[in-house]
């Protein structure tokens, strides 16, 4: 706070490497990240490599129907267990061929019983906090970190409400984004309205209704509403019986993932993997229920893809050389006390949380 305002934060914390090494080693390793969808584990066995933090990771289905999350790192000497995804009756590693159950736990090993001393149940992968949040698999390097509903107090119990059908969906459309620009200078983009009616006609003459447009915290959630109109003009059907149908809401949930729910309970999601100091990677997944008809929601997703995307990229492209300009200054931030579409202050609540990253 400089002059009695509140000012957006220094340049350095979206072009200094040294900031992006402490998020990675830091931030994105104690916080709730996205791996992938249960839709991918469907029976004992199968499993999907990912990485988070610069750490390869791998989820398995247990025969007992639980998702674990363990390092891809062998216990031996180290080599990686697995790629990419499939479907293993146990985890072999390539090298010396130790083997480990689906639950982690090494089963046997090429002439372990030869060596005196040597306890086969004392050795076990190393696990990693996982959550199943609407059939999304999250994980937290953490292991000392808060459940999600801490972290995000109330936002799966809404989400549920506004997806009925979450148990029977799977993504049916991934569009990725290469955005040149650090993550939090698109995470704060997506976090605000006031860039909306000059720079996304369609989406402010569409459906939603900018005017009432609103961003509120909830926990280490930014939670958006709005109120919608013109639905009968929607390319699909929307069945109004179902509660909910009728609304568009988000939940953004700290650091890098978003849920979307549109008119007619339509699930999809953002979620930004960070590629360097400057560039983001963001991958949009829409869902349909199992067997429903997806050319709908596929041509809301081409849609949304050659509108709001696309002169997204472009806004954060230009902040990003922006904030390499000996000439910018950061300014402040326009905080509305009646709040409102025209507001940031959910980008005051987002660099509070951005700042408290790099400063523990
Ligand atoms: S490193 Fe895995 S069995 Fe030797
Ligand atoms: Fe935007």
């Amino acid at each position: 706070m400089k002059d009695g305002l509140v000012h957006s934060l220094e340049a350095y914390y979206y072009t200094d490497p040294k900031i992006y090494a402490q998020e990675t080693q830091g931030l994105f390793a104690r916080t709730w990240q996205f791996a992938g969808h249960s839709s991918w584990l469907r029976k004992p066995g199968d499993y999907f490599v990912f990485e988070i933090a610069g750490e390869s990771l791998f989820c398995v289905k247990g025969r007992d129907g639980v998702c674990r999350t363990f390092y891809n790192v062998c216990q031996h000497r180290a080599h990686q267990l697995v790629k990419g995804e499939g479907t293993a009756r146990v985890i072999v590693c390539p090298y010396h061929s130790w083997t480990y159950e689906l639950t982690g736990e090494l089963r046997s090993g090429p002439n372990i019983g030869s060596v005196p001393g040597f306890d086969r149940t004392d050795i076990c992968l190393t696990e990693v906090r996982t959550e199943l949040f609407l059939g999304f698999v999250f994980v937290n390097l953490d292991p000392q970190a808060e459940p999600m509903e801490t972290w995000y107090p109330g936002a799966r119990a809404e989400l549920e409400s506004f997806v009925p059908h979450h148990a029977d969906l799977e993504p049916v459309e991934w569009v990725e984004i290469h955005e040149g620009c650090n993550w939090k200078v698109s995470v704060e983009n997506y976090s605000e309205c006031y860039h909306c009616s000059l720079n996304h006609p369609t989406f402010s003459t569409g459906v939603v209704k900018p005017e009432t447009y609103d961003i509120q915290p909830q926990g280490h959630c930014l939670r958006h509403r709005t109120e919608c109109q013109n639905l009968d003009r929607m390319a699909y059907r929307i069945d109004t019986s179902v509660p909910h149908a009728d609304e568009y809401s988000s939940w953004y949930l700290w650091p890098m993932f978003s849920f979307q729910v549109y008119p007619g309970n339509v699930l999809n999601t953002y979620h930004w993997r960070p590629e360097g100091v400057d560039r983001v990677r963001v991958r949009r997944g829409w869902y349909a229920r199992t067997g429903e008809d997806v050319s709908s929601v596929k041509c809301l997703a081409e849609q949304d893809r050659r509108t709001t995307v696309e002169e997204d990229i472009h806004l954060v492209e230009s902040v990003q050389r922006g904030l390499s300009s000996r000439g910018y200054c950061p300014g402040p931030l326009v905080l509305d006390p009646c709040g409102g579409v025209n507001s940031e202050h959910s980008i005051q609540t987002l660099q509070s949380w951005m700042r408290e990253a790099v400063n523990v």
